[in-house]
């Protein structure tokens, strides 16, 4: 009978501890916090996605919203992300609102496909020094690519493809301490890149640089060729010039886009990265010959050089026999075989 009088308030005290880990998640919203929210959900003058957004309601239950999981920082808001995945008029439509500085614990701000999303980055953004990702690809946005975001020193992936940025990318943007990747591509950039990008490689790798479908001219800069990308993506520019130095055996890219550019090099004595994966480099103006040393590239899956000036025989082996002639012509004088060179 003792045992079973004990036996109640412990399965009590054991439910209440349950009870208490489950409700962990629903941490009471920072009031703060949710006010701000609030003023964000009216700037962007209250869209659909947002009925969730109920002031008599937990911040951290709603649509978009994550809030930090350590009870120590409890209820402060950490994400908002909102990936619109149907039609433009269901998205968010206006401008960043300023208010979006004043979420001081956000790590990850994620607003993309927005079509309706316009007008410049918010100066507000450099007080989020916690924000990690900057995520804002697919919406209208635009003006120049502002160096106050490098005052935002815990960025370590930045994001604003498929906007309509333009100018020049600032020189400033090599000053990112954390930064891992750089998306910029399809935007209205123009002018040369800043020689100082090659200094974005001695934050942490991997470090993918992402610039392709601008108006980017000029030479690459020698520290951007100089520099250990696992990603590089510069197609579709009006870039000019000499990029061999990209090119060394044991150098760590994986994958690396050049098509569709104005680049003059000779490729016969170029040892490609080991551990290329894609290697794109169509619609260049590239001499030479393809070097024996690409059949080392096990792990090669995609690779164009058609619509260059290259001449002599693919060398046979097993990563040039996984093309087919797609992958090479039209060029100058290149042939598969000694008999079709005839
Ligand atoms: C918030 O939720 C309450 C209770 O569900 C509801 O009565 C109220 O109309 C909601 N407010 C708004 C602005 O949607
Ligand atoms: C992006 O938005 C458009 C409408 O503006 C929609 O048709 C498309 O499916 C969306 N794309 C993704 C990947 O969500
Ligand atoms: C690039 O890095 C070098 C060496 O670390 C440094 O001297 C130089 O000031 C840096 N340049 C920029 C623009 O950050």
């Amino acid at each position: 009978m003792a045992a079973h009088n004990h036996f109640v308030p412990i399965s009590l005290l054991l439910g209440l501890y349950f009870f208490f880990l489950a409700s962990l998640p629903a941490l009471a919203c920072d009031a703060g916090d949710r006010a701000v929210l609030l003023k964000i959900k009216a700037r962007f003058q209250n869209p659909g996605k947002f009925t969730s957004w109920n002031e008599s309601t937990n911040c951290c239950t709603w649509y978009g919203v994550k809030c930090n999981p350590h009870i120590d920082d409890g209820g402060r808001v950490t994400s908002l992300n909102y990936w619109n995945d149907g039609a433009a008029s269901e998205g968010l439509s206006g401008r960043l609102p300023d208010e979006l500085g004043d979420l001081p614990f956000l790590s990850d701000l994620s607003l993309a496909n927005h079509t309706n999303l316009y007008g410049v980055l918010p100066l507000t953004l450099t007080r989020l020094n916690r924000l990690s990702f900057l995520y804002l690809p697919r919406n209208s946005l635009s003006g120049s690519l502002p160096s106050f975001l490098t005052q935002i020193r815990s960025l370590t992936f930045i994001n604003l493809a498929s906007n309509k940025f333009s100018g020049l990318i600032p020189p400033e943007f090599s000053n990112f301490p954390a930064l891992q990747a750089l998306a910029l591509q399809d935007n209205n950039l123009e002018g040369v890149i800043p020689s100082t990008i090659g200094n974005l490689s001695k934050s942490f790798l991997p470090l993918a640089l992402l610039l392709t479908g601008n108006m980017l001219s000029g030479n690459i800069p020698k520290e951007l060729l100089a520099a250990n990308w696992e990603l590089l993506d510069l197609s579709h520019n009006k870039l000019t010039g000499d990029p061999t130095a990209l090119f060394a055996a044991n150098k760590a890219t994986k994958y690396m886009d050049l098509s569709f550019n104005k680049l003059e090099f000779d490729m016969t004595g170029i040892e490609f990265p080991v551990k290329l994966i894609t290697l794109t480099l169509e619609n260049n103006m590239i001499t030479g010959s393809i070097p024996a040393q690409i059949n080392h590239l096990n792990d090669l899956l995609i690779f164009d050089v058609s619509s260059n000036q290259l001449c002599g025989i693919i060398p046979a082996g097993p990563v040039m026999d996984r093309f087919d002639n797609t992958h090479f012509f039209p060029n100058k004088c290149l042939c598969r075989s000694k008999v079709s060179c005839l």
